[in-house]
């Protein structure tokens, strides 16, 4: 079976990061977030969000080597971020304020999509008309 090694960075003090080393066996199908809730199974004090699991509320967004993705979206096997072999190192979102761990306030979303207006279809004109 193969193996993905993680280093994730939790929220220790707000000064000091603690890190931690977890490995999981890895399944076909497999995404980060699911790694990383095996984890939680076996360190129950890592803080991490778990919501839709399906891309939609972003709250499983964390930097996985680096790069801002979604836990739940970014797949273990052949995914261009994640590389067989290599340490997958996992940090909360610098962008948004620490709650602990990998969890941070995403809460900032919600306020911006909230004066998004509903998408409105326009009329159809000469050119979109059917039979134009
Ligand atoms: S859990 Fe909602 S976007 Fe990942």
């Amino acid at each position: 079976m193969t193996q993905a090694t993680f280093q994730a960075s939790g929220a220790a003090t707000k000064v000091r990061r603690r890190v931690q080393d977890y490995t999981a066996d890895l399944g076909e199908g497999m995404v980060v977030l699911d790694c990383v809730t095996r984890f939680r199974q076996r360190s129950p004090h890592l803080g991490l969000p778990l919501d839709c699991k399906a891309g939609k509320c972003g709250s499983c967004s964390a930097e996985i080597n680096g790069k801002p993705r979604l836990m739940c979206m970014t797949r273990m096997d052949g995914h261009r971020h994640v590389k067989p072999g290599e340490t997958i190192i996992l940090e909360p979102m610098h962008t948004f304020p620490l709650i602990g761990d990998l969890v941070t306030d995403v809460s900032w979303n919600y306020r911006v999509n909230k004066m998004i207006p509903a998408f409105q279809p326009r009329k159809p004109d000469a050119r979109t008309a059917p039979g134009a």
